[in-house]
């Protein structure tokens, strides 16, 4: 399938998997039932959370998370701008607007808690959390500046499944800090499922609130019915189709066992990588001294000089890598722009001088040392 030398990114599919997903179509049973229910047990398991949800894919979760905590016209929501549009985007949806914060810094690309300390104001309700590239964000500050304002938290955790932060009370998996963890299972995730996606919780009243909007606000599942268990439902909430299909609850299931290994080999290739350009001036490797614990979903690198990005990217793809930048600022989008012409000044300077500079390169389970030197030999010869 890959026209690329070395892909940005790439799925580790094995027999399991085909053997998994062959037994759902031939049990007779397709849409949200068994599976799905082993799939989120054995996914609340591993994070160790009461509750977990399958869903449809990355950003219903993050819709769902951000309507049963309450957001709607109105409100602001802490979101950095340095994410991919759907953690605005899902905010949106509510009705309440994201007010985009600052990164750290070029060493740690993850949300400025000053920042977000300095932006807080009568309206706002939430955070929104992303753990970029897999590194948990700085949640022993969140947490404490959460709790002052009354703010929810929730994270966003598509990059970050099996991520521990290292927190003064000891290691912590990413997803279980906040009030809701939203994990995705899109093709290019660390698990995948193709689309797919998780809500996790320990909040019974979110729970709750949770599984009736996955599936339209109905009090019963078709499989409820089909299993005898009831003849009918009501519903008692706005709700939507956001439920995941036995299918892709297989293919998660078998994911989910590939996920600590495929973590070790990405935190193995990232600590190659970064040994082999460490002497090069024109690069800056993020999170180099970041804690144990990434998920190490992304590889991104920092060029000195934001000129030579596309050329830079331009000599990669000659040689067959693919690469990319994660991400374009979502303040910057044309859309987003449109919404706030108009009086509002988003003020992120940081993450739009950091974001001129940025490149991911290619990081997955199965990249081999020779397409990794394939990489570094690239980058190096370029700067040279
Ligand atoms: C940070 C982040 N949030 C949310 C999403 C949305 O997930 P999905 O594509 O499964 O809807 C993605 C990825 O696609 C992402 O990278």
């Amino acid at each position: 399938m890959n026209v690329w030398k070395v892909p940005l990114a790439d799925v580790t599919m094995g027999p399991e998997e085909i053997a998994a997903v062959t037994a759902v179509l031939q049990s007779g049973w397709l849409s949200m039932g068994p599976k799905t229910q082993e799939f989120e047990e054995r996914f609340a398991d591993f994070l160790g959370v009461k509750y977990a949800f399958a869903v449809a894919n990355g950003t219903a979760a993050l819709h769902l998370a951000c309507e049963v905590v309450g957001m709607g016209p109105g409100d602001e929501v802490l979101c950095p701008a340095l994410t991919f549009v759907a953690s605005a985007n899902a905010v949106l949806y509510t009705g309440a607007r994201p007010v985009f914060v600052d990164v750290i810094g070029s060493h740690d690309l993850n949300l400025a808690v000053d920042d977000a300390a300095a932006k807080i104001t009568a309206r706002t309700r939430a955070i929104m959390v992303v753990h970029y590239g897999g590194y948990p964000a700085n949640m022993d500050a969140i947490a404490p500046l959460a709790r002052q304002h009354g703010l929810k938290i929730i994270e966003d955790c598509a990059h970050a499944p099996g991520a521990a932060y290292q927190s003064a009370q000891g290691p912590r998996l990413a997803g279980t800090m906040g009030d809701i963890g939203c994990f995705s299972f899109f093709s290019n995730k660390n698990m995948t499922t193709g689309e797919g996606g998780m809500v996790v919780t320990n909040d019974e009243e979110l729970s709750g609130k949770i599984k009736t909007a996955r599936s339209h606000g109905m009090t019963t599942l078709t499989w409820d019915r089909h299993r005898g268990h009831s003849f009918s439902y009501d519903v008692v909430a706005r709700g939507y189709n956001y439920r995941l299909d036995e299918m892709r609850a297989a293919l998660g299931l078998v994911q989910l066992n590939r996920l600590e290994a495929g973590n070790a080999r990405r935190r193995d290739l990232t600590e190659a990588c970064r040994a082999q350009l460490q002497d090069l001036d024109d690069l800056k490797v993020p999170f180099r001294d970041a804690p144990d614990g990434s998920a190490h979903h992304l590889f991104p690198i920092l060029l000195k000089d934001c000129a030579k990005r596309a050329d830079f990217m331009a000599a990669l793809a000659r040689q067959g890598i693919q690469t990319s930048i994660h991400y374009p600022p979502v303040h910057l989008f044309s859309y987003y722009r449109s919404l706030w012409e108009a009086g509002y000044n988003h003020q992120v300077p940081l993450t739009e001088e950091i974001a001129s500079r940025l490149v991911t390169l290619p990081l997955y389970p199965t990249l081999t040392m020779a397409q990794l030197n394939t990489v570094v030999a690239a980058s190096r010869a370029y700067f040279r």
